[in-house]
C-alpha cells in the first residue's frame, strides 16, 4: 500500500469531472486500498478518487468511532433522497482546518459496486449520509466550500493559498 498524496483546494484539478470505473480490476484494488490508508493516516472520515487525482468513480468512507469500518463506493449512484435536510458542519482533507455548515439530504439511498466489483445498496441517515454526499460531490469537481457565499469561498481561497506559501518558505 502507499499513501497518496491529497489535492488541496484551489487546486482546479478539484474540478475533474470523474468517470465510470468500467471494470474493478487490480488496479482499482490498488487505488482503493491506497485511499483507505490515505485516509486513515489524515484522520478523514472519506475520500473521493478525485482528491488524489484520479479521475474515476470510486469514494471510501469510514464514519464509525473505532475506525474500523470501512466501506468502498465504485459508480456509486442516490437511489433516494429524504425530502428532510439537515445542517452540518463540514469539513474536507482538501481543505484542512476549514468547517462550516452546509445543508443536505437528512437521508440518502445509495447504490454502488464493493471492492469485490459486487453492487449493494444501503440506507444513510447522519453522519454516514452526510459523508456519502461530500464524497459524491467531489467526483463531480465540487468541493463544499462552493456551498458557502462568494466572501466566505474567497477568504479560504486566500488562506489556503497563505499557507501552501508558508509550507514553501519553511
Ligand atoms: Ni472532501
Amino acid at each position: 500500500m502507499a499513501k497518496l498524496i491529497i489535492l488541496r483546494y484551489p487546486d482546479p484539478r478539484l474540478h475533474t469531472v470523474a468517470k465510470a470505473v468500467t471494470r474493478v480490476d487490480a488496479r482499482i484494488r490498488q487505488l482503493v486500498d491506497d485511499m483507505l490508508e490515505s485516509m486513515y493516516d489524515a484522520d478523514g472520515v472519506g475520500l473521493a478518487a478525485t482528491q488524489v487525482d484520479v479521475h474515476e468513480r470510486v469514494i471510501v468512507i469510514d464514519t464509525s468511532e473505532m475506525r474500523d469500518q470501512p466501506r468502498v463506493l465504485i459508480n456509486p449512484a442516490l437511489v433516494a433522497r429524504s425530502e428532510e435536510m439537515t445542517f452540518t458542519d463540514e469539513g474536507c482533507l482538501s481543505v484542512p482546518a476549514i468547517y462550516d455548515r452546509v445543508r443536505r439530504h437528512a437521508r440518502v439511498t445509495v447504490r454502488a459496486l464493493g471492492r469485490d466489483g459486487e453492487p449493494h445498496e444501503f440506507e444513510a441517515e447522519g453522519l454516514l449520509a452526510v459523508a456519502v454526499q461530500h464524497e459524491m460531490d467531489h467526483l463531480i469537481g465540487k468541493v463544499f466550500v462552493e456551498y458557502l457565499s462568494q466572501l466566505k469561498r474567497d477568504r479560504i481561497k486566500t488562506k489556503m493559498l497563505k499557507k501552501v506559501r508558508d509550507e514553501e518558505r519553511d
